[in-house]
């Protein structure tokens, strides 16, 4: 199972020591949680701090933007030096187009999903992308509870990518812990998102290599 631990639970005024326990981890990734107040009820932290975190980061950065007209922001997540790009199927009325202008850019591009917004909505865009997020809390906080329905979604998924040749890896992002990250290995997930769980907890280290281990 590939890991990508999300920054948003770190210590803010530790950042560098946090990002390099990330360097030295089994993290297969680096999460990024962009938050506008107005797609989700929370601001969170932008491009600047983003930019700092690559410039020490070893590890690919995997930037989750839940932002509104996400497609605004291309060059400057390019920029940051992302490698993968997220952008909510909520806010993206011209998708195909956004998918697009992220690969155009030179990134790879994934859609996410609100736990609310069913998989098949995704059925003609899913050969599109190389990463579908799904949401198993809702967007905004971490240390939120896991949504069990997001299994479901993950097993719905699995089978539509294996049905359409799309080679989009799946990532889920909300509540997971050694108990609810078991469950979405066995439904077909590829990576796992794990905020507080990390952070909280007495060794991120182990955590981390324990989730990898899944
Ligand atoms: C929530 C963010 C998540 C968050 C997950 O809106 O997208 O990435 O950091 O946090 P935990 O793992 O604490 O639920
Ligand atoms: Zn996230």
């Amino acid at each position: 199972m590939q890991v990508s631990p999300s920054l948003l639970s770190a210590d803010f005024a530790n950042l560098q020591r946090d990002v390099e326990m990330l360097n030295a981890s089994a993290a297969d990734m680096i999460h990024l949680d962009v938050m506008d107040g107005v797609f989700v009820p929370n601001i969170s932290f932008g491009f600047p701090v983003i930019k700092a975190v690559q410039k020490i980061a070893t590890k690919p950065l995997d930037v989750h933007l839940m932002i509104v007209e996400p497609q605004k922001f291309v060059s400057q997540v390019r920029d940051c030096g992302a490698e993968i790009m997220n952008v909510h199927y909520e806010v993206c009325p011209h998708l195909h187009r956004t998918i697009q202008q992220i690969k155009d850019a030179g990134m790879k591009a994934g859609v996410t999903l609100n736990p609310a917004t069913p998989v098949s909505m995704l059925e003609d865009i899913v050969t599109e992308v190389d990463m579908v997020l799904l949401m198993s809390v809702n967007p905004g906080f971490g240390g939120q509870k896991f949504i069990p329905g997001t299994l479901k979604k993950v097993a719905q998924l699995r089978q539509l990518i294996n049905q359409s040749g799309s080679k989009a890896t799946i990532q889920v992002d909300g509540g997971v812990n050694m108990e609810t990250g078991a469950l979405l290995a066995q439904a077909g997930a590829d990576i796992l998102v794990a905020g507080n769980f990390v952070f909280s907890a007495e060794d991120p280290i182990a955590t981390i290599e324990a989730l990898h281990n899944l």
